[in-house]
């Protein structure tokens, strides 16, 4: 084998499109998948590649320092692509702490095996952190993110991906861990668990419940196909300049109520309903605590330094999406019945 990546949250929403991607594309890769399979891993989004030679599976916690330490030391890792986490804002303000201790406690944890492991001899290795465009904070109506723009965390999800980005950076300049950063600009696409804006406007959809839009829906995302992140990390991750950060977006601004609406005519046409039977469904609900206005990025650094341009347009990625959570109505309903059921009733009833 060529390298061993270990690739942490693999079972996760872009950990799966990641090693989907990886390890067919690269049959002499081998990929270690670490993964403590939390209420957002789920295997079966891997069924694909779960019977590659080149392909294994790796129960455990990135907290943890013994389980990081075993996995270093049976599978002779010489990369890190490092995607654990926990992702999801609004569970961030009901529980800050889990995101402490993942996205923190857990980066340090890894960066410290990459360390003792690797022990100077850094030749080969490189240790990529994937983190998000809301380490920048919030833009106003105008402006673009880019990789000087001052960090300005202000959700406990965003402020722990910062504290991650800028440990990464910490073992970079102290310890001359080679490493390399993206931050990337909201994914949507197939296998994301439906508490995110996109999958649960179409399961809700689906299913006839009312969409929840927060305040009056005027906050803006930049949407990007999660197919182009994982290309975009299969470019940084082989050429990416060691210590360097790299902005990743979709120049593909949107208000959530604009997005919502484009779904319900998608969704219209899918499920052979009226148009405009969906929209009936749209519903305003209390905003988040502290709900960033807009995130933009400026990924042109990527784009002209390392020759990525995201490839799939918005209608035919959220054609794509929506086709795919149709056709997987098991893995959609197998969550819809599970504990998810008590998170949205906490979430969502008293909105
Ligand atoms: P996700 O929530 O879908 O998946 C996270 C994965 O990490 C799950 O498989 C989960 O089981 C695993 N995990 C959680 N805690 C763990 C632990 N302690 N040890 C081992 N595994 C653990 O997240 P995602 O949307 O795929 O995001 C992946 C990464 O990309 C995150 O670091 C996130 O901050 C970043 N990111 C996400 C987006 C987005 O729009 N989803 C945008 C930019 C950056
Ligand atoms: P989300 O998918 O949670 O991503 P993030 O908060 O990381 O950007 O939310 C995307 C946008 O949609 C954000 O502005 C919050 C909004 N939103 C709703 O209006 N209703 C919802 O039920 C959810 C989950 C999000």
């Amino acid at each position: 084998m060529k390298r061993t990546i270990l690739i942490t949250g693999g079972a996760g929403f872009i950990g799966s499109n990641l090693i989907n991607l990886l390890a067919s594309r690269y049959s002499s890769y081998r990929i270690v998948n670490f993964d403590a399979l939390t209420y957002a891993g789920n295997l079966e989004n891997l069924k694909a590649v779960e019977n590659l030679p080149n392909y294994i599976f790796v129960k455990g916690d990135i907290t943890n320092a013994d389980e990081v330490d075993a996995v270093f030391a049976k599978y002779t890792i010489d990369s890190v692509i490092h995607l654990a986490a926990e992702s999801h804002v609004d569970r961030s303000i009901t529980n800050p702490l889990s995101f402490i201790n993942t996205n923190i406690i857990g980066t340090v944890t890894l960066l410290n095996a990459a360390r003792k492991f690797w022990n100077g001899d850094f030749n080969g290795k490189l240790f990529y952190h994937i983190s998000t465009d809301e380490v920048y904070g919030s833009l106003g109506d105008e402006g673009l993110f880019v990789e000087t723009t001052a960090y300005d965390p202000r959700s406990p999800y965003s402020a722990s991906k910062a504290s991650s980005d800028h440990l990464v950076r910490a073992y970079h300049h102290t310890y001359k861990l080679p490493v390399v950063i993206s931050n990337c600009s909201n994914n949507y696409g197939p296998n994301q668990f439906p508490e995110k804006l996109i999958p649960l406007a179409i399961s809700n959809i689906k299913n006839n419940r009312p969409i929840p839009v927060y305040g009056k829906g005027e906050n803006v995302r930049d949407w990007l196909f999660v197919k182009d992140h994982a290309e975009a990390i299969d470019t940084i991750f082989h050429n990416g300049k060691i210590g360097h950060t790299y902005n990743i977006g979709g120049s593909n601004e949107w208000k959530n109520i604009d997005l919502i609406r484009l779904l319900c005519q998608i969704m219209d046409r899918k499920l052979g309903r009226e148009n405009g039977d969906s929209e009936k469904l749209i519903t305003f609900v209390s905003d988040r605590a502290g709900h960033d206005l807009r995130y933009a990025i400026d990924s042109s650094k990527l784009q002209n330094e390392l020759g990525w341009a995201p490839s799939v347009s918005f209608n035919e990625g959220l054609e794509e999406t929506v086709e795919w959570y149709l056709a997987n109505t098991e893995w959609l309903d197998r969550i819809l019945t599970g504990n998810y059921q008590n998170y949205y009733k906490e979430m969502y009833s008293n909105r």
